[in-house]
C-alpha cells in the first residue's frame, strides 16, 4: 500500500466506523457484527501506527482514551451554564405557565424532557470536531475535561450532515444503572466501599486523572440543549431532532422521552407517566424540564441572574414511603465491615416489597437519631438495597431509647475497631470471625475467582460448619469420605464438587491472585499486578515503592498488598496453595496451548469478557483447530457470549437453535 492509498483507506475507515458507532449508539441499531467492528477498528489502528502522519485527532480509534491530565484547565465559559428553577407542585407549574403567558401575551409551545440525574456538561464543536468539553463550575467558569469525555462513545468526536460552523451542546452525563451496579458489585468485591449514588460516581470518574481509566467505565450522556448564533431552526425541539442526525444522543419523541405539548394539561400527562415509568428506566431522573419551544419567546421571556424565565424543572418526589423500624441488625462482610441493617415491617416500594434497608454506618444512625420502633422514611435510588433517609419523630414512641451502637462483633463478640479516615467499623477478628471466614472462601470460589463447579456458599457454609474447611487451601484436601456422610451429599454431587476443585488448579494466575482476597484487589488490579510482576513470588517481594511505580496502583492499593504478605498466616496459606498446584505464574504462552479439538466447529464471538481479549479468544479457537466467523447462521455452531451481548444477536442464536457457551465453558472445552 502506497501513502495515497493509506491516506484514503484510513479515512474510508475511520467514516464507516463513525456510521457504526452512530447506528450502535444513537439509533439502538447497529448494522454489523462487534466482531466485523472490532476488525474494521483494528485495520485502521494498525493503518494508523503504520502512517501516524495520517492519523487524525478525533479518530474512533482514539476513544480508548490514554491522555492523563495532571490538573483540569479552568476555562471561561461562552456562554453561562445557568441552573434551572424548580418546582415541586401543579401549583407552582401552573404559576410558571401564568407568568409566562402575561409576559407574551400570549399562550405557547412547551417541550417537555426529563432530567437527567447525571453531571452537567458543555462541549463546543467547531468545523464538525469536538474542541472542548467544560463543567458547570461556578456557571461562569469550568473545567476542561475533554480528554475524558472524548471517552463517551455516545458523543461524537466528528460530526455529520449540515453542522453549523461552530456551536455548543449542552447535556448531562451518567452513568447507567447496570453499569454503576456492576461497578459496585466490582468494588465489593475488592473489598472497596460502595459508591453512594450514580451521579456522585460520574462525577468522580469524570475527574479522573487517565483517560484510559474513563475509558473502560462506560459513561453515556444525553444532550438537552444546543448554543450558537447559526442554528438551524429558530425553535428548541426542531433543533434537538436536527442535532441527532450530526450525530448526538438526543432524547427520542417515539420513545416518548421528548414531547412537544400546546398546553399545561398535557404537561401534566407527560409528567404522571414519567413519575410512574421511571423505574424502568436504566438511568436516574429527577424530574422533568419544561421549555418554551420559541426562541424569540425565550428571548423575550429572558433570564433572572440565576435561571432562564423560559424553563422550569418540576421534580418528583422521591419514591419514598413510611414504615415501621422493627430491629437494627449488624452484618458482617469479608473484610469484616460491619454494616447495620434496619429490619422493617414490610412495606410496597417502587414496585417491590422491602424489608430491609441500609443505615450505612454508626454517623448515618446518629446524625439522623434513628432507634429501634421509629417510624422511618425509607427511599429507594439507583441502589439495590433501599436506604432509611428520615425519621418520623413526632410519631417515635415515649419509651424510646437512642441507638447504642454495638461495641463487639455480633458473631465472634471481639471488639469492633474504627480506623482513621473510614466511616465503617471493623471487626479486625479476620481469621477467627466464622462470616468472615466463609466470606473470603466464597470469594475465592466465585465465579469471577475460582468459579469452582459444584460449590456454592451454601455449601461452603455447610463444609465450614462440619469442621471440614477453615480456609481456602483446606478446599483442595476435601475428600470423597469426607463428604459422602454429610447431608445433600449424593456420590454424584460429591464427584461433581471434587471435579470442580481439581479443574481450578487451571484458572490462571491473575484470577488466583484476585480470588485471595486481598485488600483493594479487585479483578482488573489483579491483572495488572500479575502483567507486571508475573508471579506471585515476585509480588510478594516487591516493596511498597516498587508496588506505587505500577500504572494504577496507588498507596491504598500497595499497602493493602503489603499488609497481606506481613501476616505468616497469609503467607502460609498461599505457600500452601501453590503446593497443592494452583497457577501461581502468569502463563504466557497460554495462547500458544494448541489441539485439534475444536475442528471442523464454527464459533461466533460476541459481547465482553472477562479474562480474555476477543483478538485472543480469536486465537484460542484457531490455536484449537476452529474456526471463528462474524456473524451467525445455520452453519455456526457455537456463539460465544461475553457480557452485554446484544438481546437481537441472542435471540437469533436461539432462533437458529445455535448453543450458547460462556467464557468457563469455553476455557474448559480447550482445557479438556
Ligand atoms: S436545560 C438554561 N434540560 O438540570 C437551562 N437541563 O437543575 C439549561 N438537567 O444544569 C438546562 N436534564 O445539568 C436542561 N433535559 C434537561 C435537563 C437538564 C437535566 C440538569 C442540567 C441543569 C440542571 C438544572
Amino acid at each position: 500500500m502506497d501513502k495515497a492509498e493509506a491516506k484514503r483507506r484510513i479515512e474510508e475507515l475511520s467514516e464507516e466506523l463513525r456510521q457504526h458507532n452512530y447506528r450502535y449508539y444513537q439509533e439502538d441499531a447497529p448494522t454489523v457484527s462487534d466482531y466485523d467492528f472490532d476488525m474494521l477498528l483494528k485495520e485502521l489502528e494498525a493503518l494508523e501506527k503504520e502512517y501516524p502522519e495520517f492519523a487524525d485527532e478525533n479518530s474512533p480509534t482514539k476513544r480508548v482514551g490514554g491522555e492523563v491530565t495532571k490538573s483540569f484547565e479552568t476555562v471561561k465559559h461562552k456562554y453561562p451554564m445557568l441552573s434551572l428553577s424548580n418546582s415541586y407542585s401543579r401549583e407552582e407549574l401552573e404559576e410558571f405557565d401564568e407568568r409566562v403567558q402575561k409576559l407574551l401575551e400570549r399562550s405557547v409551545e412547551y417541550v417537555c424532557e426529563l432530567k437527567y440525574d447525571g453531571v452537567a456538561i458543555g462541549i463546543t464543536y467547531k468545523d464538525g470536531k469536538i474542541f472542548r468539553a467544560l463543567t458547570r463550575g461556578d456557571g461562569s467558569q469550568g473545567d476542561d475535561i475533554t480528554t475524558n469525555v472524548k471517552t463517551i462513545r455516545s458523543v461524537p468526536l466528528k460530526l455529520q450532515g449540515d453542522y453549523p460552523e461552530e456551536f455548543e451542546i449542552r447535556g448531562e452525563i451518567f452513568y447507567p444503572l447496570s453499569v454503576f451496579r456492576k461497578l459496585n458489585e466490582d468494588r465489593e468485591a475488592a473489598g472497596e466501599d460502595r459508591l453512594a449514588n450514580p451521579r456522585n460516581a460520574a462525577s468522580g470518574t469524570l475527574k479522573m486523572q487517565d483517560s484510559a481509566v474513563v475509558a473502560e467505565r462506560k459513561l453515556d450522556c444525553f444532550l438537552y440543549y444546543v448554543l450558537g448564533e447559526e442554528l438551524p431552526y429558530k425553535k428548541h425541539f426542531e433543533n434537538m431532532m436536527h442535532a441527532g442526525k450530526w450525530g448526538f444522543k438526543v432524547p427520542n419523541p417515539n420513545k416518548d422521552l421528548i414531547r412537544k405539548c400546546s398546553d399545561l394539561d398535557e404537561v401534566f400527562a407527560f409528567i404522571d407517566q414519567w413519575d410512574q415509568q421511571r423505574s424502568e428506566l436504566n438511568f436516574e431522573i429527577d424530574g422533568v424540564v419544561i421549555k418554551v419551544n420559541d426562541y424569540d419567546y425565550q428571548e423575550e421571556l429572558g433570564y433572572t441572574a440565576k435561571s432562564p424565565r423560559w424553563a422550569i424543572a418540576y421534580k418528583f418526589k422521591a419514591e419514598q414511603v413510611e414504615t415501621r423500624l422493627n430491629k437494627i441488625t449488624y452484618q458482617v462482610g469479608r473484610t469484616g465491615a460491619i454494616t447495620p441493617v434496619a429490619n422493617l415491617e414490610p412495606v410496597l416500594l417502587a414496585g417491590t416489597t422491602v424489608k430491609r434497608a441500609s443505615l450505612h454506618n454508626a454517623d448515618q444512625i446518629e446524625k439522623l437519631d434513628i432507634r429501634e420502633g421509629d417510624l422511618v422514611q425509607v427511599e429507594k435510588g439507583g441502589e439495590i438495597i433501599p436506604k432509611v433517609v428520615g425519621v418520623n419523630l413526632k410519631a417515635r414512641p415515649s419509651d424510646s431509647k437512642p441507638t447504642e451502637y454495638i461495641k463487639h462483633c455480633p458473631e465472634c463478640e471481639t471488639e469492633l475497631v474504627r480506623y482513621e479516615g473510614e466511616a465503617q467499623h471493623y471487626c479486625p477478628n479476620s481469621w477467627g470471625c466464622p462470616p468472615q471466614i466463609t466470606g473470603k472462601m466464597a470469594h475465592f470460589i466465585s465465579r469471577k475467582a475460582m468459579d469452582i463447579d459444584g460449590l456454592g456458599e451454601e455449601t461452603i457454609t455447610q463444609l465450614f460448619e462440619a469442621g471440614l474447611i477453615k480456609n481456602i487451601a483446606d478446599i483442595y484436601e476435601l475428600n470423597k469420605e469426607d463428604l459422602l456422610p454429610l447431608e445433600r451429599m449424593a456420590e454424584k454431587s460429591v464427584n461433581n464438587l471434587l471435579d470442580g476443585v481439581e479443574a481450578s488448579k487451571q484458572i490462571p494466575f491473575p484470577r488466583v491472585l484476585f480470588a485471595i482476597g486481598i485488600r483493594y484487589v479487585g479483578e482488573t488490579v489483579a491483572k495488572k499486578l500479575a502483567k507486571h510482576f508475573k508471579s506471585m513470588r515476585a509480588l510478594r517481594a516487591a516493596s511498597f515503592e516498587e508496588l506505587v511505580e505500577v500504572d494504577e496502583i496507588g498507596d491504598k492499593i500497595a499497602e493493602g498488598i503489603i499488609s497481606f504478605f506481613n501476616e505468616e498466616r497469609n503467607r502460609e496459606l498461599v505457600d500452601r496453595l501453590a503446593v497443592l498446584g494452583l497457577q501461581m505464574e502468569l502463563d504466557e504462552d497460554a495462547n500458544a496451548q494448541q489441539s485439534d479439538i475444536l475442528e471442523g466447529k464454527s464459533i461466533v464471538i460476541s459481547g465482553v469478557f472477562q479474562n480474555h481479549s476477543r483478538n485472543e479468544l480469536k486465537e484460542l479457537i484457531e490455536a484449537n483447530g476452529g474456526k471463528n466467523v462474524g456473524s451467525l447462521s445455520s452453519k455456526t455452531d457455537y456463539l460465544l457470549a461475553g457480557e452485554n451481548m446484544g438481546p437481537a444477536k441472542k435471540k437469533k442464536a436461539e432462533d437458529l437453535g445455535i448453543q450458547m457457551i460462556s467464557e468457563a465453558d469455553f476455557e474448559k472445552m480447550i482445557s479438556a
